[in-house]
């Protein structure tokens, strides 16, 4: 591996944080992790074309049913595998026949002499691959015989309720500022209220509509975590005895998890849906959202997300504003405002690359300045010789990163860098005055 200076400056840091190739410093660090590459159920008998850090791949499933994870151009002159045949040996590029196995090793040339030497000289790059939870993962790194353990996230693997994961988001910008934006919490109290939420009438009852929305009145704390870190925001209510709390994690470095996907002021429901997803780091300037949307049992519109089409709706519909749009609004995005994914993706579209911003960073910016720090003690750390901080350890377990939204009474309060108790019981449900658990 090209040895790589650490960032001595800030801006050296900035102009490093967002490159993700092979040739740099920041794209040397990401490949200490695995990342997703698609979803189990894509790779059937068709090979999938995948950018990953730069890398133009392709993912495949052979006949019998061994993964792979190889470059894209064959060998021999450099057609795209994307359009091989699948063999029980491998991957046949379909223009001459070589056909490589999941080591990126030439195991047949039909039109050469049987004896032909070239075969082993033949050969293209290939990348561990491994299945977790319906999600194929890639390590690009150098430690190829000894990657470290996947992440396992819990919510690809339980088992109380429904997952749906759903892909096609391209982002045509950094994934940072996706991240940067997960850590964000006071955006969502700005941003995402633009456009009041409304409380359905099902849950109307349910709903403590006495939380206190000025960030000056709530406390705002940011914790490193052995996956990465996490955001508690706890905010006041009108009832002295309970606070209202909303965790958000980021599993570095290309992982988030929420509770949930509404419960913003004034509605504040919590329909006992966790989000988060995986982000397919595309290169510099482009990734895809992978999303993961959980409904556990018991969910309170009564049927899960594939059942009732208000929870139906893929990301591509909810990309339009509800506000009316005027004749006279010639911005790219007329009329945006109260689509929470619209909002965010324009503020994060328009932010532009870091490596070209001027920025003034305010006490609020807490999240993504630790967000920073932690990319730039990884960078620092490879530039060391060293692995990088928050890569798991082998005896590492199913991870739950805490995903907490909801009412606690204030001796149930714990702000650490532990997960709060109910993140693993009940999992952000709302609670009544008395602490009581609703819909339990
Ligand atoms: S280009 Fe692939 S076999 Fe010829
Ligand atoms: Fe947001």
């Amino acid at each position: 591996m090209p040895i790589f200076k650490a960032p001595e400056t800030h801006q050296e840091f900035m102009t490093e944080y967002p490159r993700t190739t092979a040739d740099s410093l920041a794209g040397q660090m990401l490949r200490h992790y695995w990342h997703p590459v698609c979803f189990s159920r894509e790779l059937k008998d068709v090979p999938s074309g995948v950018r990953l850090l730069g890398e133009d791949l392709v993912a495949f499933r052979n006949s019998n049913g061994a993964l792979g994870l190889v470059g894209r151009r064959c060998a021999h002159r450099a057609a795209s595998l994307e359009y091989g045949q699948i063999t029980p040996e491998g991957l046949m590029c379909s223009y001459h026949g070589w056909t490589f196995n999941s080591e990126g090793r030439c195991v047949a040339m039909p039109l050469e002499p049987a004896d032909c030497p070239l075969i082993k000289k033949a050969s293209i790059p290939s990348y561990p691959v491994q299945e977790y939870g319906g999600v194929v993962w890639g390590y690009l790194g150098a430690n190829k015989d000894n990657p470290p353990p996947l992440p396992k996230l819990d919510i690809l693997v339980r088992d109380d309720g429904e997952l749906s994961m759903e892909r096609g988001d391209i982002r045509d910008y950094t994934y940072l500022n996706w991240l940067e934006n997960i850590v964000d919490n006071g955006h969502v109290l700005v941003l995402h209220t633009l456009v009041p939420g409304v409380i359905p009438d099902d849950i109307r009852p349910y709903i403590n509509t006495t939380v206190d929305a000025d960030w000056r009145n709530s406390n705002f704390s940011v914790f490193e975590t052995y996956f990465g870190m996490k955001t508690v925001l706890v905010q006041n209510t009108a009832d002295p005895n309970l606070k209202f709390v909303n965790t958000l994690s980021v599993v570095f470095p290309n992982g988030w998890r929420m509770a949930n996907n509404g419960g913003i002021p004034p509605d504040w429901s919590n329909d006992r849906r966790e989000s988060g997803g995986l982000l397919r780091i595309i290169d510099d300037t482009h990734f895809e959202v992978m999303r993961l949307s959980f409904i556990r049992e018991g969910n309170y519109r009564k049927g899960y997300r594939p059942s009732d089409p208000r929870l139906n709706r893929s990301f591509k519909d909810r990309l339009h504003g509800t506000v009316e749009k005027k004749d006279h609004d010639h911005r790219q995005y007329p009329g945006w405002e109260g689509s929470t994914a619209l909002e965010d993706l324009i503020m994060q579209q328009s932010q532009g690359s870091p490596a070209h911003r001027e920025e003034l960073l305010a006490s609020s910016d807490a999240g993504v300045v630790r967000l920073r720090r932690i990319f730039r003690k990884c960078m620092e750390q490879v530039a060391a010789g060293e692995k990088p901080k928050a890569i798991l350890n082998n005896d590492q377990g199913v991870l739950e990163a805490d995903t907490f939204k909801g009412l606690v009474t204030v001796d149930e309060l714990k702000v650490g860098p532990e997960n709060m108790p109910s993140s693993r019981d009940g999992r952000g449900l709302l609670r009544d005055a008395s602490g009581n658990l609703l819909f339990a």
